[in-house]
């Protein structure tokens, strides 16, 4: 359809990047025997006014239509037959210049191929024509397909890195999600621009946006490692230095995360995969340091402060593991964690040696569901004041967590 309302305003109309990507490696995969789906975001460059074309588009076919007038682009939302939201973005075909490295791209009108050839990978510069008549026609100016089906990442002009840096974690993604390889010319150019500092020029915000999507992948360590082995964690957090103890740390937080899905989902609330994995790569940056970050990837207040917070716990219990009446006691790690948030509890269970995290769990499982049956209030009747009443509710709480007292007895103790 969208084709078809091409013809009739007259301009040339095609489906670009990852969808024509997708399509294909679908397509193969399909010959191959296996299931892929095709995606539902679906980008489109027309050559012609972007805007106009997207306001008739979305008309003819009752969606929402978005604009974004800053980048000259527009986007169509729009509930197919399955009741599934396509999303359509719309772009006018382009030359993007990057006024200095690192900034979001400048827009200057232009034709598909010279669209196509200011993007990231050969993989994603391929288009399919759209309008009648020769619908279905697919574009590959550049050898794209061979290097899709050979599975090669290759930059399409060498300044590519330089002129958008955060196409260095694009690389690494695309690499490890289809099991491709970063070719030879594409891989010094990319070495390059991580050693002259590229990746320091760009805003936080856009490299947290493709970390983010990193971490979204089925399975993101490959990508966190590749990015350790080559230094790229060390340009992207100053000071701080991937090592095998992190790498641990790391494949363990991936496990820990998994039993917190299986068995205690509920810890799971408000907790961003983002801020754990720093809280991880982070614990040994020096503090000076730990402040430019934070600051430069927007990262709560609290997060140095919760962090080591963590750490202080940690080291405590370190040095407590010899006293092993103490450290099976449930109450013990309540009283090494009260007031901690979700995140520093999981951070805390991948910290914690294997022998102590039964315990762990099991006290986490417990704390959970406690209720006391007394309130601040029956203290206070009794003549409990104050900071006391805090004090008395939580070693009930801890007798309960024992099993010294039983759910019910709370009233016996006051
Ligand atoms: N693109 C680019 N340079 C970037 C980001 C994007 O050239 N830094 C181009 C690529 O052609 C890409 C398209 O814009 O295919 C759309 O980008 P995006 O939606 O981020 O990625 P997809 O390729 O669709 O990949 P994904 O499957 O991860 O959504």
């Amino acid at each position: 359809l969208i084709g078809l309302y091409g013809n009739e305003l007259g301009i040339n109309v095609y489906v670009v990047g990852g969808f024509v990507r997708d399509l294909l490696l679908a397509i193969r995969s399909k010959l191959n025997g296996a299931k892929k789906s095709i995606p539902y975001d679906i980008d489109v460059v027309v050559e012609g006014d972007g805007l106009l074309f997207g306001k008739y588009v979305a008309k003819q076919l009752r969606a929402k239509y978005v604009e974004h007038p800053k980048f000259h682009t527009c986007s169509i939302f729009y509930r197919n037959g399955e009741n599934k939201i396509i999303r359509i973005d719309i772009a006018t075909a382009r030359t993007e210049y990057y006024e200095e490295a690192g900034e979001l791209p400048k827009v200057e009108l232009s034709t598909i191929k010279k669209d196509l050839y200011r993007r990231d990978f050969s993989i994603n510069a391929m288009a399919i024509k759209l309008n009648s008549g020769s619908f279905g026609m697919l574009l590959d100016f550049f050898n794209c397909r061979k290097d899709l089906e050979e599975g090669r990442i290759r930059i399409l002009y060498p300044l590519s890195f330089i002129e958008d840096p955060t196409r260095i974690l694009r690389a690494i993604r695309f690499e490890q999600r289809f099991g491709f390889e970063i070719e030879p010319n594409t891989l010094s150019k990319l070495e390059e621009a991580v050693a002259n500092g590229y990746l320091e020029k760009v805003t936080g915000m856009r490299i947290r946006e493709e970390l983010e999507k990193i971490l979204e992948e089925p399975e993101p360590m490959k990508a966190i490692k590749r990015m350790g082995k080559m230094k790229i964690i060390f340009h992207l957090f100053e000071r701080t230095y991937y090592s095998p103890t992190m790498e641990k740390d790391l494949e363990k937080l991936f496990d820990v995360k998994n039993y917190f899905k299986n068995n205690l989902s509920n810890y799971l609330n408000k907790v961003r995969l983002f801020h754990l994995v720093l809280y991880v790569l982070l614990q040994y940056t020096p503090e000076e340091s730990l402040k430019k970050i934070t600051a430069r990837y927007g990262l709560p207040k609290d997060f140095i402060k919760n962090l080591m917070q963590v750490k202080n716990v940690y080291n405590e219990i370190s040095n407590e593991l010899k006293n092993k009446e103490k450290i099976s006691k449930l109450s013990y790690y309540y009283e090494k964690t009260n007031g901690f948030q979700n995140e520093q509890l999981i951070f805390l269970a991948v910290k914690l040696p294997e022998e102590l995290l039964g315990k762990y769990y099991e006290y986490l499982r417990k704390i959970e569901k406690l209720k006391l049956s007394i309130t601040g209030e029956d203290l206070l009747k009794k003549g409990y004041e104050g900071v006391q009443i805090k004090t008395k509710l939580e070693e009930i709480k801890k007798k309960l967590l024992n099993g010294e007292i039983q759910p019910g007895e709370e009233k016996y103790l006051i």
